[in-house]
């Protein structure tokens, strides 16, 4: 793992931003994305950019089961606002979170993983550890999935929401297997309530009690973290 520490997530978008433009650079055409606070910088850093995604593919990671794609906490309208919209690719997926056979869904987006093999994966880490919607204990080689979401995820979660009974219980998520197919991983991760999760994920054993940890089998993953997630590596 190479770690870059930088002062804050504003600085830390702009090495997201470094990243994604070398990977493109570098011929990438097929991108795994993340929903949530932190690649937000990243985001705003790539629509301000002249970057051009016109003839590259986006996967996103996870979606919520049983919120039409308008409702404003869906995955998906969070992606055309901090980025579809200003910077168009040739074609971007999210798992449906309203398809009638959610079962069906997930076979449909591991198939989609396999017909375009994801060439820089995007993350933010969970405080528990998770990735994507994988919590504590999720298999290492766990393909996409419906998840049922913990109290904690939900707690989290529910800042977005006006009630906290109107947060999912259940997403589809890629696996932690599937999310370590794709040949780079950027991890971000901004905050001293991520100290924890970046320390296991870092500088702990390599262990499904945190799911990040599984990062450290993988050949080429970068993290940023600025001092605040960084406060307690060694
Ligand atoms: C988002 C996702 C989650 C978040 C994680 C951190 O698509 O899969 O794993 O990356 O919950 O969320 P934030 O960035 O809001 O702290």
């Amino acid at each position: 793992m190479q770690i870059i520490k930088v002062k804050d997530s504003v600085v830390g978008g702009k090495k997201g931003f470094e990243v994604f433009k070398q990977a493109l650079a570098n011929g990438a055409k097929v991108f795994g994305l993340a929903t949530g606070s932190t690649p937000e910088t990243t985001y705003t850093e790539l629509r301000n950019s002249d970057l051009d995604f016109s003839q590259c593919v986006s996967l996103n990671l996870d979606e919520y089961v049983g919120l039409q794609p308008d409702n404003p906490q869906s995955y998906y309208r969070f992606m055309h606002e901090h980025l579809f919209d200003a910077k168009p690719f040739k074609h971007n997926y999210l798992p449906n979170g309203m398809a009638p056979d959610i079962v069906a869904e997930t076979a449909r987006y591991e198939e989609l993983l396999s017909e375009n093999p994801i060439d820089l994966q995007l993350l933010g880490i969970g405080r528990n550890g998770h990735i994507g919607f994988n919590e504590p204990g999720s298999p290492f080689d766990g393909k996409t999935h419906k998840v049922k979401l913990t109290q904690s995820t939900i707690d989290a979660n529910s800042r977005f929401f006006e009630h906290e009974e109107d947060v999912p219980r259940y997403a589809i998520s890629m696996g932690i297997g599937s999310i370590l197919s794709a040949k780079q991983i950027l991890m971000e991760a901004y905050g001293e309530k991520k100290a924890d999760a970046v320390k296991a994920m870092v500088e702990g054993p390599i262990t499904p009690d945190c799911p990040a940890s599984a990062l450290q089998k993988h050949p080429n993953v970068i993290v940023i973290v600025d001092e605040a997630a960084a406060s307690k590596l060694n």
